[in-house]
Order: C-alpha cells, then structure tokens, then sequence
C-alpha cells in the first residue's frame, strides 16, 4: 500500500519538504550508467571549446545568483577556470568585456526574468556561448541560450525560491565536474568519489527534514525579532546571503547576509544582544581550507558572544566544540565543502518558512513580490 502522500499547509514546506526527490531527478540523468561519469549532452558545446574556455561569466538575480556563488567556488576548484559573477540587473552597465572564448551561463528558475534573458542576449551579440540553468523546459532563457542544463525540481510554485535553488546548485557542481574530466583537472577517481557524495545529497537532505521541528522551536523563540544578520565565509557565504534573502522574502524582517571576515569592518557595530546572528561554520575536516576558515569563524562567534549577541549556528554533525559557545547549534551532516551548501540552506528555508507562518503572513505570496519579474 502506497504511503499516504503528506499534507502540508503551504506551497512553500512541501517545496522544501520536495527536495531529496528534485535532487534525485536532477542529479541521476547525468551520471553515465557506463562509466559512472557525468554527462552533460545537453550542454550541447564541444569539448575542446570548454576546454579553451578562458573564463565563465554567470548572470543571475536573487536566489539564482547565490546558486551562481556557489558555483563559482566549484568551476574554480574542480575545473580551474575563472569564473565572474554578476547581478543580471547590473549586467548591461557593467560594460561587460565578455567575448569570443568565454562561457556566459545564466540562472533564472522561471526562465523568463526580464533582466536575465536580456543579459544573456547582450553576451550573445559580443560574442560569448551561454547555457541556461532553468527550472521551465522550453522557456525564453533556454530557447536563446546554446546549450542548457534543466533542473528537474518540477513546478515551483510559491514565490521564495527553495527546491529550484537546490537543483540548480546540483547542477552547477555537475558541469563544474563535467568540465574538471574534461579538462583533467579533476581525476576520474576523485570525480567518482564526489559523484558519489552528491548521488548521497537527497538522503541527507532527508535527515535534515527530519528534524524540522527542531527549526520550528527555533522560529517560536525568534519570530517575534526585527532584525537578523546571517554570516558564512567563502562558499558558505552565498548561503549566508540566502537565508537572509529567504527570512526578507516571507517574513518581512530585516535580514542581511554578510561575509563572516567582512562583519569587523563596519556591520560589528550593529552586534548586539539585540541583533540575533546565524553562522555557518560548518567545517570539512579532509579540506585544509574548511578547517582554517573554521577556526577563524569559532573566534569571531566568541568574539560576538562577547559583545552580547544571541548566536543560532550551523555546525557539522559530531562537532561538540560550537555547542559549547553558541546560543542554539543545529547540525548538518558530513559532507565535501563544495557540496555542504546544499544541506545548509534547508535549515536557513526551514527557519524563514516558520518564522512567517508564526507571523500569520501569506508565506506563498509575499507582497509585492512575484514569481517571475519580466519587467526590466
Ligand atoms: C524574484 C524572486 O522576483 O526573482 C526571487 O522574488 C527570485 O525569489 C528572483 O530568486 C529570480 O527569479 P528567477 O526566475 O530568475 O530565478
């Protein structure tokens, strides 16, 4: 007998709740039953033209361009390009030196937001490939682009973006190791053991679900507060800038996402007890870099105790060392640090979603806010 499918009382928790599945159906076509390999045909570019490519531009807005962040962390690492990142909004003025030899790859779930698809027409005109990540098969972005990867996270419908965000981060890690093959930058037995980690995403994800009623305690503590300041270093701080943007969406509170190094230069002088702070300091121990960085964020969080203010951190499960300084620590599985943004967002989608509905708001449809802004 089928399991009843569950109920839920908003678009916006199944969305969340509809994660491992989207992840499955984005991550699974793209490994080769063969080789066990990533493939990628509907990038539909040569390999020797990625090969010589001499930079990747990735244009986006919103949520989309903090899925952009994390990947350019990931194509740096795996396939030693350099990647730009760019608002789509700010493209055209940026009088962008993109031309013939570079990759422009455009993230729009709706694949229909006005400043995207435009972004993407001006890289055409100079001279740049692009591919388009998208959430709708057959939209504007994807019809224009020259090659695309879709994210199978099925119809997204509430307004704050949360599995498309997830799939299209899965498939930014996939082109990333799909051009580190192809490039060699990346050997077969190090793109098989990350395969393997990312094929493991959807049940880890699941774990984290399973303890949403954690978050939903965290959100009857905080739900009432003004403001919020949500910090992560290097890859993590894209997810730092999301969960903000998330809290923003649906519960109108004043959030920010900031740089964890970068709060000593200015945004200190807000931390407070009344200013509740989330960290990331999640930490892969096998990753020099990721331990360094953790160490760094493990004095900066007493730091901030010090000056009174109120930490809820994301810590990697088995670390007993963050309990010990912050206020509330909720834990993330184990996982590569190129992948653990990912897992962190669903607890950062979690808080926002029961912060809102505690605050009696229209967590779907937020005002003012719509699903795909084709104006410019
Ligand atoms: C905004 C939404 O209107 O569009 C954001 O509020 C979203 O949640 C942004 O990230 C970009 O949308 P798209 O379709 O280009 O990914």
């Amino acid at each position: 007998m089928m399991a009843e499918p569950r109920k839920f009382p908003h678009h916006l928790i199944r969305e969340i709740f509809e994660q491992p599945e989207a992840l499955r159906r984005t991550i699974e076509p793209r490994i080769s039953p063969s080789d066990g390999l990533v493939r990628l045909d509907e990038v539909r570019i040569a390999p020797e033209e990625l090969r010589a490519l001499r930079r990747i531009n990735i244009v986006a807005s919103g949520t989309s361009r903090h899925a952009g962040m994390t990947g350019q962390f990931m194509m740096q690492e795996l396939a030693a390009v350099p990647v730009e990142i760019d608002y789509a909004s700010e493209f055209e003025y940026r009088n962008p030196m993109i031309g013939r030899g570079e990759l422009s790859i455009f993230i729009t779930q709706s694949g229909e937001t006005a400043d995207t698809t435009a972004a993407q027409r001006e890289a055409r005109n100079k001279g740049s490939r692009t591919i388009a990540i998208s959430n709708v098969e057959g939209s504007t972005i994807a019809r224009e682009a020259d090659g695309f990867i879709y994210t199978h996270a099925g119809p997204e419908v509430s307004i704050a973006s949360t599995k498309a965000f997830t799939a299209q981060m899965a498939c930014l890690f996939l082109f990333a190791l799909y051009l580190g093959e192809i490039k060699k930058t990346t050997s077969a037995e190090s793109a098989k053991r990350y395969i393997g980690e990312l094929r493991g995403l959807p049940q880890k994800t699941e774990a984290i679900l399973a303890a949403a009623d954690q978050v939903e305690k965290l959100a009857e503590l905080y739900y009432r507060v003004d403001d919020f300041m949500f910090l992560g270093r290097a890859i993590h701080y894209p997810i730092a800038m999301d969960g903000a943007l998330k809290l923003k969406e649906v519960s109108y509170i004043h959030a920010e996402g900031y740089p964890t190094g970068e709060a000593k230069h200015g945004p200190n002088a807000l931390i407070d007890f009344r200013l509740p702070l989330v960290m990331i300091v999640t930490c892969d121990s096998n990753d020099a870099g990721s331990v360094k960085r953790y160490e760094k964020n493990v004095s900066n969080m007493e730091g901030f105790k010090k000056q009174g203010a109120t930490v809820i951190a994301l810590a990697t499960e088995g670390d007993d060392e963050i309990p010990k300084i912050a206020n509330h620590t909720f834990f993330i599985p184990k996982s590569p640090e190129l992948l653990s943004p990912i897992l962190e967002i669903v607890p950062l989608q979690l808080f926002a979603y029961y912060v809102a509905a505690k605050r009696g708001l229209d967590v779907d449809r937020p005002r003012n806010l719509v699903k795909a802004v084709t104006g410019e």
